[in-house]
């Protein structure tokens, strides 16, 4: 008995000394387990009370209990006093120093791709111009029927078109838009189509198997090679800058006729010859012509009525030159150091 009451002090000295100390909840609370938790040292010595007599057992049970709430008491106020550090310290590291300044948020660039075909639509859009779209995955009637290739046109070849069945595969030009535009709408008809293409080649500096291309289309009742000619001129002066020439040099395609390429004077050496221009002067950048009268017929136009010019350039190309790239292959590669440069 008097050890046992001995021992209660000793727990309470103890228990106190443990809280003075403790300096975190999760210390507290293992205080709190040790004293009074279901196998406590103060629970234990309440439960060793049975052996007692009834009048030492309530003795000792008086002192048990009151030793108990003392250390309850204790507990309370260490935990409503750790609680409130534990908020203060939340509170100085969570505060918002409004003045500190932003986090810098890396806007994204665009690709010169994109910035091309917007700088070329902007120059046909100011002339009133529409955009039109086509699907990627044609139909051979739309990339090659459509637009008067002959049966045994070398593009047809499975060795340089992505078949995907006999009768459809990945477009090889954008010039199927214009097939499409025509069926669609009736004149007068003024559209460019952006867009991408794609064709069985092996990467290396001016080849890729997808690339983009515009293309473009105008019909309406009396227009001729002269407006095919003053529309292009006026592009390409718009594009590489008022001085340059240009010129047009005969050519085939199936859906025009006649059919021509333009060249611009080189904008780098004013004509001179230089590298970029292999030393003639002259940069060839699209094909164009008057369309074909079997190209407006797929689309129910009267050929007698109206006559068109349609254009497509390769966009990959006219930016190797706008920008002075040197292999197309920089462009899909993705490393960012090439891309950041065109902001
Ligand atoms: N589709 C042609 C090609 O991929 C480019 C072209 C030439 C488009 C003449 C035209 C055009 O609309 O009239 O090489």
């Amino acid at each position: 008995m008097q050890t046992m009451q001995a021992r209660l002090s000793e727990i309470l000295q103890e228990a106190k000394t443990q809280l003075e100390n403790s300096k975190t909840i999760s210390e507290t609370e293992s205080i709190r387990i040790k004293y009074l938790g279901k196998k406590g040292q103060l629970t234990e010595i309440l439960r060793s009370m049975g052996k007692l007599s009834p009048e030492d057992r309530k003795v000792l049970g008086q002192s048990a209990n009151s030793v108990r709430k003392e250390i309850e008491e204790l507990l309370e106020k260490k935990f409503d006093e750790l609680k409130k550090i534990e908020k203060n310290l939340k509170l100085k590291l969570e505060r918002i120093d409004v003045t500190e300044p932003g986090k810098k948020i890396s806007l994204g660039t665009k690709h010169p791709i994109t910035i091309t075909i917007e700088e070329i639509s902007r120059v046909f859009m100011s002339m009133g111009y529409s955009i039109a779209e086509g699907p990627e995955v044609e139909t051979v009637f739309f990339n090659f029927d459509a637009l008067n290739a002959a049966p045994n046109h070398p593009s047809r070849d499975l060795t340089d078109t992505f078949y995907i069945s006999d009768e459809i595969l990945l477009r090889t030009q954008t010039s199927p838009v214009q097939a499409r535009t025509l069926l669609k709408e009736t004149p007068p008809i003024k559209i460019i189509s952006p867009g991408r293409c794609f064709r069985c080649d092996t990467p290396d500096a001016t080849h890729s198997p997808m690339f983009h291309q515009v293309e473009g289309l105008l019909v309406d009742e009396g227009v001729s090679m002269a407006d095919l000619k003053g529309t292009l001129d006026s592009f390409a002066k718009q594009l590489f800058g008022s001085d340059v020439k240009t010129k047009f040099r005969p050519h085939f395609f199936p859906f025009t006729e006649p059919s021509a390429e333009m060249d611009v004077s080189c904008f780098k050496c004013a004509g001179k010859g230089c590298r970029v221009c292999k030393g003639s002067g002259w940069i060839e950048i699209l094909g164009c012509g008057m369309v074909h009268p079997n190209v407006l017929a797929v689309g129910g136009i009267d050929t007698e009525r109206y006559t068109g010019f349609a254009f497509g350039m390769g966009v990959e190309r006219i930016a190797m030159l706008k920008y002075g790239v040197e292999d197309i292959r920089l462009f899909f590669e993705n490393d960012m150091r090439f891309i950041e440069q065109f902001k």
